[in-house]
């Protein structure tokens, strides 16, 4: 991509900084109260962060003699912004379902507890309309806390279990003491002699400038919560996600300022809940002062000192890998983690002189948006993020807002004050060099010209606006920086509970490490490992299942009435690698980067029932509409090459589709590598496997897709209960109870459903001496997460 001609902004717009007032880039008086509505319409937003950075400088620079009174300031500023109010449990939680005894067994106390279900109505018959899934009973061994953990290979799921297996409920767990976590690292060892004699040595990066500061590490317990159910769609195992460790919320956050005071520079959530033995986390950074923080600066001197680790964008020749994969060295006996190397290690370089590998580098969008009630607990999430996946990696990854300013009126690119003020009103202080605004104006700008008719509009929304076209920022933002061969796309209600290195990273190399042959057609079906057999297994049924269909394999690029070549189709290039001289190899793609890695299945759109599912535009209308796939929810990894065609498929063809369904739909016409990856999903209730299959791979030929896909309108509703679905219940419940706030279960007469039932969990019930204790589960994604503190109920 040619970057020069596309640059508006950067060198031009600093030279207009007023340098001697500086009173413009002090935070806003603490006086002034602002309140935002959360809005849940997903935003966006376009700016240099060299003139962020430069702003920054120069306040640092002016507030050099008085820096107690800007972290008061930035405190202030921040809570101002953010806003959370103290809270106390209200109502009191339901009776308890522990009994509790305590035998001693020569000298050891050891406690006895017998936990059993607290479903007060057996699940009701089926009744006509009520859907299916609420027939079955409710899932306990999510809410059972730390003193039922045990060694992963004395663990029994709850569900899904096999054939004649009973249920570890009533669960009867023995104990004598609260288990200890141990700091969680699933980065590769840089200090290893393996990583040093391939890659340029890591050096280590810093919070703060002086190297005073070094970024904490997650911890996790070593075991599961007797009980627990395993994921239901998807697998930490095949993707190489640790699955015998668990973290409770001071593991994952204690460490960037969850449970300790603003005094002491954390964010003082947390305190709230039960906290037995979290001091822990804190043993070896103390409670870090977050106050002066600033993670742009952070990213950019961690990047600088480990520069020569990465590929230079400007040199085409260096071997690469996007990533430096590595085994992780988790708490105690780790288990093979199941991050491979195999397919970045090239024989080429196999002898003493051999250059050392280079590694690609990957961004991480966070799309922000005006308006976003910022609160304590996103702080945590952006912090995590940050920490994890770019500091402890050495700058493998950087994270960046993409700030979607709504109000078309407001000068951001006349005037970098009233940009300032954008970023004081909406983004907390320690973020704000992270920012690129955009808005859709400026998408108007960029891409220019008619677009034609659409098959049909059913949002009515503008071409160009957030809601159907959310790529578009993404794609300018991919051409203004080459320094990224990938981009996640993100969104700020989305949570990893785990490290995000580790996920981010198996997923790029489960990717890889993929086939293209029979790819879409297995990215179109959910996994259930338990119900499927291991994936070999679930390859071979796929390939059944397309054989028996009748219809051809997608491979490569897709032909269809109407198809206009990209200028590098018409020049005779292709995307298809060289290990693909024949349709039938399955090491075609093996090795290869994905264009694209989604987390829920590329479905086949035509005759699903999804709403947007023809809103399609710039093809010919009178034909029929192109080829579609599509994924829900837009958290996904894109290639730069895959931006690139979809920029010029928006600029110079005027194609576009619906957000979901546009990049997947791109990679199949042009012929790209495009994966579902199955990372796990968690149900809240006792599915038979065979009613999942059935709610989940309803669509045509036993797909996701085509009629009866389970994304239809009058479909979506099984996703209501499991962890990851934009309109999710469980996720919510689930995430919230972990944090350590007590929620209403969802347990009714009726099935049950969100907002329903007995009020349970929470600090008052984690406290009791017959409690199981606080929550520990194993690495989930949960989306979407829509609020957090019981206080911020009050502002929805
Ligand atoms: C393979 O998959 C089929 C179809 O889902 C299933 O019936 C069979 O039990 C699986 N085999 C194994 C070994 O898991
Ligand atoms: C797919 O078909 C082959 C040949 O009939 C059979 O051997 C294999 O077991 C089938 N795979 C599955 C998972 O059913």
């Amino acid at each position: 991509m040619e970057r020069r001609s596309f640059l508006p902004r950067s060198s031009s717009l600093s030279t207009l900084l007023p340098t001697s007032d500086e009173k413009y880039y002090l935070p806003r008086s603490v006086q002034q109260k602002r309140r935002f509505k959360l809005r849940t319409l997903l935003g966006h937003c376009f700016y240099r962060r060299v003139i962020l950075w430069i702003l920054a400088a120069l306040a640092l620079l002016i507030l050099g003699l008085s820096t107690t009174s800007e972290n008061g300031l930035r405190r202030e500023r921040l809570l101002e912004l953010v806003q959370s109010r103290p809270y106390e449990e209200t109502h009191d939680v339901s009776e308890h379902v522990v009994e509790e005894e305590a035998i001693v067994t020569g000298s050891r106390r050891e406690k006895v507890m017998v936990v059993t279900s607290s479903e007060k109505a057996p699940p009701p018959a089926w009744r006509e309309g009520m859907p299916y899934w609420l027939r079955f009973k409710h899932l306990d061994g999510f809410f059972v806390g730390l003193k039922a953990l045990v060694p992963a290979r004395e663990y029994q799921p709850e569900h899904p279990r096999k054939p004649g297996e009973g249920s570890p409920f009533p669960l009867t767990i023995s104990y004598t003491g609260l288990p200890t976590p141990t700091p969680y690292v699933p980065h590769p060892d840089y200090e290893s002699e393996k990583y040093t004699a391939e890659h340029h040595e890591a050096q280590p990066c810093y919070l703060d400038k002086a190297k005073q500061i070094p970024v904490p590490e997650v911890y996790a317990y070593d075991g599961i919560i007797q009980g627990q159910s395993e994921p239901v769609l998807g697998s930490h195992n095949l993707l190489g996600l640790r699955d015998d460790v668990c973290f409770d919320r001071f593991g994952r956050y204690g460490p960037y300022g969850l449970g300790y005071t603003f005094e002491e520079g954390g964010v003082e959530v947390g305190m709230d809940t039960e906290r037995t033995g979290n001091e822990v986390v804190w043993e070896k950074t103390g409670k870090i002062n977050y106050d002066t923080i600033d993670w742009a600066e952070a990213q950019a001197r961690c990047l600088d000192a480990n520069k020569k680790r990465f590929r230079d964008p400007a040199d085409k020749d260096q071997p690469s890998t996007t990533t430096s994969s590595g085994k992780g060295s988790g708490s105690g006996k780790a288990k093979q983690d199941g991050s491979k190397q195999g397919a970045q290690e090239d024989p080429t370089f196999v002898h003493s002189e051999r250059p050392k590998k280079k590694i690609g580098r990957t961004a991480v969008v966070v799309r922000a948006y005006t308006g976003y009630q910022w609160t304590h607990h996103a702080v945590l999430n952006f912090r995590a993020m940050i920490s994890e996946l770019s500091l402890r990696s050495g700058g493998e990854y950087t994270v960046h807002f993409l700030l979607h300013v709504r109000d078309g009126n407001e000068a951001i690119w006349a005037d970098p004050i009233t940009a300032q003020r954008i970023l004081d009103d909406n983004i907390p202080p320690e973020f704000h060099g992270l920012c690129t605004m955009w808005s859709e104006d400026q998408m108007r700008l960029i891409y220019p010209g008619g677009f034609g008719r659409s098959f049909s509009n059913p949002s009515s929304g503008s071409i160009h606006g957030v809601y159907r076209s959310a790529h578009m920022p993404l794609q300018y933002f991919a051409l203004n920086h080459p320094e990224y061969d990938h981009f996640w796309n993100w969104e700020l209600d989305m949570r990893w509970l785990g490290n995000y290195y580790e996920l981010f990273d198996r997923l790029g190399n489960w990717g890889r490490e993929q086939s293209r042959v029979g790819a879409w057609e297995r990215s179109s079906k959910y996994y259930i490992p338990r119900y499927h057999g291991d994936w070999a297994n679930f390859t071979s049924l796929v390939h059944n299942e397309t054989a028996a269909s009748g219809r051809p394999a997608v491979f490569g690029p897709v032909s269809f009435p109407g198809r206009v070549p990209l200028r590098s189709e018409a020049s005779g290039e292709s995307f298809i690698p060289r290990s693909c001289a024949t349709r039938a190899d399955p090491s075609c793609g093996v090795g290869e980067d994905a264009d694209l890695i989604t987390l829920n299945p590329l479905f086949d759109a035509e005759d699903s029932g999804w709403v947007f599912a023809s809103d399609v535009t710039g093809y010919n209308t009178a034909l029929p509409p192109p080829p579609r796939r599509c994924a829900i929810v837009t958290a996904s990894r894109l290639s730069r090459r895959l931006l690139g065609v979809m920029h010029e498929e928006n600029w110079r063809l005027h194609n576009s589709m619906f957000t979901e369904m546009f990049p997947a739909s791109v990679a199949l016409h042009r012929g790209l590598k495009a994966v579902y990856a199955p990372h796990p999903v968690f149900v809240d209730r006792e599915w038979e496997l065979a009613a999942v299959d059935k709610a989940f791979n309803g669509g045509r030929d036993h797909t996701s897709g085509g009629r009866g896909s389970p994304f239809d309108l009058r479909n979506e509703h099984n996703h209501k209960g499991t962890s990851w679905y934009y309109h999710s219940e469980f996720a919510g419940l689930l995430w919230r109870r972990w944090l350590g706030y007590a929620q209403y279960d969802g347990r009714g007469p009726n099935g049950g459903r969100s907002g329903e039932g007995t009020l349970r969990g929470g600090k008052v019930e984690e406290e009791r001496a017959s409690s199981t204790g606080r929550m520990c589960l194993r690495s989930m994604l949960v989306h979407p997460i829509k609020w957090e503190h019981p206080s911020e109920l009050e502002d929805l």
